[in-house]
């Protein structure tokens, strides 16, 4: 694929997920949710993200499924995962975590609607997801929301949160992998894999994206942590810099710049080799790979 045609491709899947996102959040007042709340959710949901985990989700899910049953899952799926991952950017940027004033090109949450309400917003997107994920047609709502949890959860995403924090973290390769493999790579593996369990793929098929969605995961946190020092401010809509002022071991910090370009790279070939058996060569999911490090937003 040239680049124009991922540039289509992207934008033809952000617009689906901005769609999909839209229909499920409108729903939040009239099943009961207090305005100020509702509106608290929107503003950090539909802020404008990559929606890299969504697209994910729904290109594995393309790339699989036989039959049309499967898609209500795969975008239920992709909608659970954004808004678990807009939860755990709007605690991120909490005073008591990150600190940050700004997201998404956007005041933070708290900035605008005040800690409390930035704490509960991000409760109820958590809380949210799984709804969503639950409701529809077994077999497969159930082990869509174990992944979920799974790569979420105390041994997924907010372990890595922790480990992120911790005061005695040893500046180590092997520290810096394995907080990273939870803290991001938890989440887009996951999304990986539940495009495929959505899409009622095989054992091999389930294998190789968890193999892509491993090397895209870490490829994608190198690139978060050399944008955090090469990149621009105005075009990710959020502060660079940040890591190295809070003291933060980052794939930079740790190896320098030039060993985490060269470790990038050997993850997007490991990311396209596991599926091109899937797609063919030079098919979305291998463009896609490409895009997680050559990103400038
Ligand atoms: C940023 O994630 C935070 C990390 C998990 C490194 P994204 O770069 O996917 O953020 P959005 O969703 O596009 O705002
Ligand atoms: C955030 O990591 C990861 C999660 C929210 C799980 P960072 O703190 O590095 O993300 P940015 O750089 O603020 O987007
Ligand atoms: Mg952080
Ligand atoms: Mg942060
Ligand atoms: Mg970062």
């Amino acid at each position: 694929m040239s680049t124009f045609d991922l540039k289509s491709f992207l934008e033809a899947q952000q617009a689906r997920v901005e769609a999909l996102l839209h229909a499920r959040s409108a729903r939040l007042e009239p099943s009961g949710t207090p305005s100020m709340l509702a509106e608290a959710m929107r503003y950090s949901l539909m802020a404008g993200g990559k929606r890299l985990r969504p697209v994910l989700c729904l290109s594995f899910a393309d790339a699989i499924a036989q039959q049309s049953t499967a898609l209500r899952a795969a975008e239920d799926a992709a909608c659970a995962l954004e808004y678990i991952h807009t939860y755990s950017l709007v605690h991120d940027d909490l005073p008591s975590m990150d600190n940050d004033d700004l997201r998404r090109g956007r005041p933070t949450s708290h900035k605008v609607y005040g800690e409390a309400m930035a704490i509960l917003a991000g409760d109820a997107l958590l809380t949210e997801a799984f709804g969503l994920l639950a409701s529809g047609p077994e077999p497969v709502r159930v082990a869509l929301c174990r992944e979920l949890a799974m790569a979420s959860g105390s041994s997924g995403m907010v372990g890595g949160q922790v480990l992120d924090i911790a005061e005695d973290r040893p500046a180590q390769m092997d520290y810096l992998t394995r907080m990273h493999g939870k803290k991001t790579g938890a989440l887009v593996r996951a999304a990986c894999r539940m495009g495929v369990l959505a899409a009622g793929g095989s054992a091999e098929d389930l294998r190789r994206a968890d193999s892509y969605g491993e090397a895209v995961g870490l490829a994608f946190q190198i690139a978060d942590d050399i944008l955090d020092v090469t990149g621009d401010a105005k075009l990710m809509g959020k502060p660079v810099g940040a890591d190295a002022a809070a003291g933060r071991y980052t794939f930079p910090a740790v190896i320098g710049l030039e060993a985490s370009w060269v470790l990038a790279e050997r993850m997007v070939a490991d990311a396209v080799a596991a599926v091109e058996p899937i797609e063919g060569p030079g098919g979305p999911l291998s463009v896609l790979a490409r895009y997680m490090v050559e990103r400038n937003s």
